[in-house]
């Protein structure tokens, strides 16, 4: 535990045993289809699907009438059917599903399914949605959420200030390109139970969406996690939807029945991360502190609320960033539309919003004439340092620390003070960009915030962990083995983590929020504690030595000069009928949020980070590569190092598509960037040197310390390449990606000097 070890789940994958959903094929198994509607909004008048059912090798064609549970698959808002009945709000919703002997088969039959439309007026972008007289996504408007922070007194705050910026940044859509695409394989049982195993980010989400649909109670359909390619957020409740299309044909044909989505159905179908518009009114005193922020953000929502209001939620607590400011507004606002629905990916909204905060802290500290590092330290959140919800912050705040060892890591003075000039039409630069985000699901999310585990000491002494949270790459399943070996005196090989299956461990909430080193952790803590307990009494009996001097270490249990070896002690308690399974369980610490004020304890700590990018522009083409980025994070206590430095990598180098590349691009709610030719991320070529560095700001309720990391690394790495350009060129880019068209168009009509 500390140390670096190698992911308990490496050799299975890189040697392709590791079973994925596609990999497994039984007997009698059909394949599943989906048929997409081709409008962006229209009126479903008819379906008629009689010669698709004559197709030879078809099992069942299925519509919404056919659902025998209710047609409802939002996970927060129940305005998401699962099969279009009769509207259609975007080109991903599926009016029908096909089951069949070959992918083949279905897909043909898919082809003689014909669908009346009555196409209608549609809206396209979140200003349009809230304008007056706008066509409506749903009959209740199309203002999804409002959220709101009000703290001090704004007005005197921007009275006071001898400097005020404003300006509006645009943020794009993203997709998540997990490796992976979405697949499920739905299993009918003969005692009219499903078990289907799947792709999946949040089973028990799952769970409870295929129970809705199929009209079963939860106990009769059980989800196992298959090994599984990436998620990143889009495998948070997307598979639901998946899941609940393959059991609806495993229901209706008595067969198993597999989905694997092709690579465009994925990207039609997924959730993508917001557009947002944000605008900023921020101000300071010359000597750099930032006294007042006026926020306003408009998110486009898209066809259905997914996880928006979670989203937005986290959009409104950032948004000012990890600065102490007293006099706050802040307005979030998502807005329905006829696009593709925006949903959860890594950073939950928080990207978006730390775009344009660090963009405008870097902004305030050019009109300054001041370092940016230096405003950072003058504003950062600190020990007894208040957020903008109010919330006072009583431990495990490293923010200034991730500051200040990136800064020396990268060696900014002496960079910062060179000749940017490198050649007739190239420039360096250097930007920095800090952050912080809450643990867990924080105030909106607190009645879901539980873990469970459930452990069992097998005869030989081995060790197996159940855990509710799930392993989509980000090495979870390693450090649960981990502080499990840790707190049992273990080698490392003697724990086995199961897969996460709803019949093993009780609801343990989502797998989202960076919270699974935190949750599974401590509840499998919780559990091995109860256990220890035990052996400790009967170690003491068998020694002689009181409890509390014995310790769990190499394998044995010993104190008072005496030992016995865990095994043998195992061996003992079986013989005498001693229990050595239990189940554990965590909940997160009490968490608030005023909905009229937007006060409170939003989260129950924080992680903190700053990266610093160094950049090098091509003013003839407005390319811009990066070189270097400087990633210092806290993380709590680091459980496997390794670990952290390949998500500070991974989250980085998704960053950097952010900032420069990717733009999942909609124009009149019609996909523009339908395949991975057309939606492009950073390759090898792309991504810069990356030197991660680990800041560890104990908390006190983390096991052994730990906060978690998974989303944090892409946070930051936008606003720090976005400052970086701006301080090679003295442009300043206002809307990502920042693609070498638009970087050099603002090249040429800034007509700098350069
Ligand atoms: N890393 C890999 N390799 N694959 C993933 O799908 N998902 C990210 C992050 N890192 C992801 C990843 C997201 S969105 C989250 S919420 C966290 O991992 C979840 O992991 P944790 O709860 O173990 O921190």
């Amino acid at each position: 535990m500390g140390q670096p070890v190698k992911r308990i789940d490496a050799r299975s994958k890189v040697t392709g045993r590791a079973r994925y959903v596609a990999d497994v094929k039984i007997q009698g198994m059909l394949y599943g289809k989906m048929l997409f509607s081709p409008h962006a909004h229209a009126h479903i008048k008819g379906i008629d699907t009689s010669k698709a059912e004559g197709l030879p090798g078809v099992w069942a064609v299925i519509t919404a009438q056919h659902i025998p549970g209710e047609n409802q698959i939002g996970v927060v808002t129940p305005d998401q059917p699962l099969l279009a009945q009769e509207t259609v709000r975007f080109v991903g919703d599926c009016v029908a599903l096909v089951a069949a002997e070959s992918a083949s088969v279905a897909e043909k039959a898919l082809g003689l399914i014909r669908v009346d439309y009555q196409t209608l007026p549609g809206v396209y972008t979140a200003q349009e949605a809230l304008g007056e007289n706008s066509p409506l996504v749903h009959q209740g408007g199309n203002l999804l959420t409002h959220l709101k922070i009000r703290k001090g007194d704004l007005k005197k705050g921007i009275g006071e200030c001898d400097i005020l910026l404003e300006e509006t940044f645009h943020t794009q859509r993203q997709e998540h390109v997990y490796i992976e695409t979405i697949g499920a394989l739905a299993i009918p049982e003969g005692d009219g139970s499903m078990t289907i195993l799947g792709s999946i980010q949040c089973p028990f989400y799952v769970q409870k969406g295929v129970a809705h649909v199929l009209g079963l109670p939860m106990n009769k359909v059980r989800i196992v996690q298959a090994t599984t390619g990436g998620g990143f957020g889009g495998k948070e409740d997307v598979p639901s939807e998946i899941c609940g299309f393959a059991s609806l044909l495993a229901w209706k044909t008595h067969r198993p029945v597999q989905m694997i989505l092709t690579r465009e159905e994925d990207l039609r179908r997924s959730s993508k991360r917001h557009p947002m518009s944000v605008t900023y009114k921020m101000g300071a005193t010359k000597g750099g502190k930032i006294l007042c922020a006026q926020i306003e953000v408009l998110a486009d929502v898209g066809a259905y609320a997914t996880l928006s209001p979670v989203v937005m939620f986290r959009s409104t607590v950032h948004a000012t960033g990890p600065y102490e400011i007293p006099h706050v507004k802040v307005d979030t606002y998502g807005a329905y539309t006829n696009n593709i629905p925006s949903g959860a990916m890594r950073g939950f909204g928080t990207p978006e919003v730390t775009f344009a905060h660090e963009s405008m802290v870097d902004e305030l500290a050019a009109k300054l004439n001041m370092d940016p590092i230096q405003i950072r330290l003058i504003n950062g959140l600190r020990l007894g340092s208040q957020t903008a919800t109010g919330q006072v912050l009583r431990e495990s705040v490293g923010l200034e620390e991730t500051i200040v060892k990136a800064k020396e890591a990268c060696d900014w003075e002496s960079k910062r003070a060179e000749d940017k000039r490198i050649g007739p039409s190239r420039r360096r630069g250097l930007g920095a960009s800090a952050m912080f985000y809450g643990v867990s699901l924080g105030a909106k999310g607190w009645p879901l915030d539980g873990s469970a585990a459930a452990v069992q000491v097998h005869q030989d002494g081995s060790v197996s962990v159940a855990i509710g949270g799930t392993e989509m790459g980000q090495g979870a399943q390693t450090v649960v083995a981990q502080m499990a070996a840790e707190c049992m005196g273990l080698s490392l090989d003697r724990i086995a983590i199961l897969a996460t299956d709803t019949s093993l461990v009780p609801d343990s909430g989502p797998t989202v929020a960076s919270r699974t080193t935190v949750f599974s952790g401590n509840a499998t803590l919780n559990a091995l504690e109860q256990i220890k307990r035990s052996m400790t009494e009967l170690a003491s009996e068998l020694l002689a030595v009181a409890p509390e001097k014995l310790d769990f270490r190499d394998g044995q249990v010993l104190g008072g000069g005496k030992k016995i070896s865990f095994d043998q002690l195992v061996q003992h308690c079986y013989s005498r009928n001693i229990n050595l399974g239990a189940e554990g369980w965590f909940v997160s610490p009490p968490c608030s949020f005023d909905e009229e004020t937007g006060q409170g304890d939003a989260y129950y700590v924080y992680g903190y980070g700053t990266q610093i990018a160094e950049v090098e522009v091509d003013l003839d083409t407005g390319q811009v590569q990066v070189l270097r980025v400087t990633a210092a994070h806290d993380v709590g206590k680091a459980i496997n190092p390794q670990g952290v430095s390949c998500q500070i990598e991974g989250g980085v180098v998704q960053g950097v598509g952010y900032a420069l590349l990717e733009n999942f691009m909609m124009v009149k709610g019609q996909i523009q960037t339908p395949d991975l030719a057309t939606y492009t991320i950073p390759t090898s070529l792309d991504v810069p040197q990356v030197e991660p560095i680990i800041v560890e700001a104990i908390s006190e309720k983390g096991p052994y310390g730990a906060k978690g990391l998974g989303e944090q690394p892409i946070i930051p790495t936008a606003a720090a390449v976005a400052n970086a350009i701006h301080d090679a060129t003295g442009i300043r880019i206002t809307k990502l990606p920042i693609g070498p068209e638009a970087l050099r168009r603002a090249l040429l009509e800034e007509r700098k000097e350069l």
